[in-house]
């Protein structure tokens, strides 16, 4: 048994469920479903991202993603979710959890995006303050981190609902949409109030 468990590739990816949302793991069978929306949100998710690759939405670039996400489940820096609406199932936008780091750290990087559809209706507030007690109780970091620009007013205003704290700013911190970019810093650590 132990000889078998060492030859398996996969680690099993976490899922998360609500009253709200419900987190998993992307897996091919969501490729239509992931470009369909993304595709349509693109003019509203652009200016916020990082450049998307020419063939982003494309099934080989999907494919490359997810053997991107494996890899890090596998090793245990990071666990991508796809955010499902609770009551039909439908999906509605992405959380990443990347870059845990162990040591004297316990740290990671919080991301994540709305399809434009279902913008403003708290469904990522849902999703983040779902993710907080895994990446606490389960993954028992110490400090989860959030990077924003400083005119993303619903992503500051969903940071604030979901708990974080403003602790920064960093200049020209991340390259999004093809330009470095000053970002304020947000954080969330373990024994802080949970909303
Ligand atoms: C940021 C984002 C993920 C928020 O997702 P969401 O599901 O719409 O978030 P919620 O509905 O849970 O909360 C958003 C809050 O911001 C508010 N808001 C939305 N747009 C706003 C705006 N232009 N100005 C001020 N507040 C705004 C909403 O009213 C809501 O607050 P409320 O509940 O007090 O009314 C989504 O807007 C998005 O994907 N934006 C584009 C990509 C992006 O910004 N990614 C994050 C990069 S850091």
């Amino acid at each position: 048994m132990e000889f078998l468990r060492s030859v398996v590739p996969f680690q099993p990816a976490p899922m998360i469920a609500t009253e709200r949302v419900i987190l998993r793991a992307p897996g091919m069978a969501d490729y239509q479903a992931w470009s369909d929306l993304r595709g349509r949100s693109r003019s509203f998710l652009a200016q916020w991202e990082p450049t998307w690759p020419i063939d982003d939405l494309t099934r080989p670039a999907f494919r490359r993603r997810l053997r991107r996400y494996q890899r890090e489940i596998n090793e245990a820096t990071g666990y991508p979710f796809l955010v499902f609406r609770t009551e039909d199932l439908a999906l509605v936008g992405g959380l990443t959890l990347s870059h845990i780091v162990r040591g004297v750290t316990q740290s990671c990087s919080l991301g994540y995006w709305m399809g434009e559809p279902y913008a403003s209706r708290g469904l990522m507030t849902a999703a983040v303050k779902a993710v907080i007690p895994f990446v606490f109780d389960t993954l028992r970091l110490h400090r989860l981190e959030a990077a924003c620009l400083p005119h993303n007013a619903a992503s500051i205003r969903l940071l604030e609902k979901a708990g974080f704290t403003r602790e920064g700013y960093a200049r020209r911190y991340l390259c999004i949409d093809g330009k470095w970019q000053d970002h304020l810093l947000f954080a969330i650590v373990s024994d802080d109030p949970r909303p």
